[in-house]
């Protein structure tokens, strides 16, 4: 028979946020996720203007595949917000300054963002370690997967930046590229 007396609820412990909590996070973790937040808005704006260069000189496949990376980043921010609240966290939304718009060339954007596909995947390297030396270990399975998406981006701006370096410049050349990029073709060789 199921007894009827009085029961205590149980007492979880709540975060921040007031949800209910499993594991506090450790302050200076807390902050990187939040600043690695930021990073990903400040790309996806970053990203924006990229395709903002590229509409305004014809090249509507580069544009194209900008916009889509813009959109991407929007929703890796989301990834980090979705995390933060998950873990019992406010989400503390950070100033996004005016992303650079002025370029000389193609190269110059592809270089820039290969640097900053590569300053991310450092930022998660970095909450990485924090993560296991306060053995949160939530958060290192949370991170795994995006590691991984990061070594995919390096290697695809790294072959971008490498076929643009092939076309020199030369109108011609880069038509060709742009024309795959509105196919989305846009992933290195593949050998396995
Ligand atoms: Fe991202």
């Amino acid at each position: 028979m199921i007894s009827t007396g009085s029961s205590t609820p149980t007492t979880v412990s709540a975060g921040p946020a007031g949800r209910a909590m499993a594991q506090p996070m450790e302050a200076a973790l807390l902050e990187a996720l939040q600043q690695h937040l930021t990073m990903e808005r400040k790309a996806s704006a970053a990203y924006f203007a990229m395709a903002i260069w590229f509409a305004e000189r014809e090249l509507r496949g580069f544009s194209h595949f900008f916009k889509h990376e813009s959109r991407d980043e929007q929703e890796h921010a989301g990834t980090f917000a979705d995390y933060l609240i998950a873990r019992g966290q406010t989400v503390v939304l950070q100033d996004v300054p005016a992303p650079a718009q002025a370029w000389q060339s193609p190269e110059e954007i592809l270089a820039a963002s290969f640097q900053m596909e590569a300053d991310v995947t450092t930022s998660l390297q970095q909450m990485y370690a924090m993560a296991e030396r306060s053995g949160d270990t939530r958060t290192t399975v949370f991170l795994d997967p995006l590691v991984d998406n990061q070594v995919n981006s390096e290697n695809t701006f790294a072959h971008l930046l490498g076929r643009v370096r092939f076309a020199q410049n030369q109108p011609a050349a880069l038509l060709i590229i742009d024309g795959e990029l509105s196919d989305g073709k846009h992933d290195p060789a593949k050998l396995a």
